[in-house]
């Protein structure tokens, strides 16, 4: 089994795992990313199959707003709900006390919002995303207002951060969000203290939303591989 191979079959196991927790007659907050397609193929699978039934999804992304149709799931939005039961969603990075880093895929934004609703929140990762300290394999997404991208850099630099604006394929022009805004990929050599740090990102003028999601996490779910085989 090659690399590649093996992560993929963690995601997809994980993914499915998390799918199989959902209960029918449920809200459900889907999230963005690979391992997040698996989970919303895997709803999909379980309601052609029966046996879940008059389940509601809301999105978190263009993407899963693509998936979701794609796979038979139907959508609300968060006008039409007050409460959200359960949201499954990938993660960059997990620490040991669950806090994460997001937006990999750029979606941090639309998911902090639909994950921090959720009854429960389940986070669905291989375990190449489990840190000891956040920061430490990925760089911290930041959101930001399109014109307000130079200054943002600055203050950024200005708490000891290097920020580097997400660039689209081929470099043509920086990635654009669902939102119509850029994302700042910030390295910081430890982020000691992602309480704070996440309210001071936000308190940037320009800054939209930031990656760090602390205290929102009620379980996260890991693809290993054992013995060569893939588990949960
Ligand atoms: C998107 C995200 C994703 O959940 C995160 O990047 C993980 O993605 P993947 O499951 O593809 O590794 O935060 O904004």
């Amino acid at each position: 089994m090659s690399e590649m191979d093996a992560t993929t079959m963690m995601k997809q196991m994980v993914g499915k795992a998390a799918a199989d927790r959902v209960k029918s007659g449920s809200i459900v907050g889907l999230g963005t990313g690979s391992t997040a397609a698996f989970m919303i193929a895997s709803l999909g699978e379980r309601l052609k199959s029966g046996e879940l039934k008059d389940i509601v999804g809301i999105t978190t992304s263009f993407q899963g707003d693509v998936l979701a149709r794609q796979h038979g799931i139907p959508l609300t939005t968060l006008d039409a709900v007050d409460h959200i039961d359960i949201a499954i969603d990938g993660a960059d990075e997990v620490d040991p006390n669950l806090n994460l880093i997001k937006g990999g895929g750029a979606a941090h934004t639309r998911e902090k919002i639909v994950d921090g609703l959720a009854d429960r929140f389940i986070v669905v990762v291989d375990s190449s995303k489990l840190v000891d300290k956040l920061g430490s394999t990925f760089l911290l997404p930041v959101e930001v207002i399109p014109m307000a991208y130079s200054p943002v850099m600055r203050a950024i630099e200005k708490l000891g951060g290097k920020p580097q604006l997400r660039m689209g394929v081929k470099k043509a022009g920086p990635v654009v969000t669902d939102q119509g805004n850029f994302v700042i990929d910030v390295k910081f050599d430890a982020i000691d203290n992602p309480v704070e740090l996440e309210k001071t990102l936000n308190n940037i003028p320009g800054v939209l939303e930031n990656g760090l999601f602390v205290n929102v996490t009620d379980l996260v779910l890991v693809g290993e591989v054992k013995d060569g085989k893939p588990s949960v």
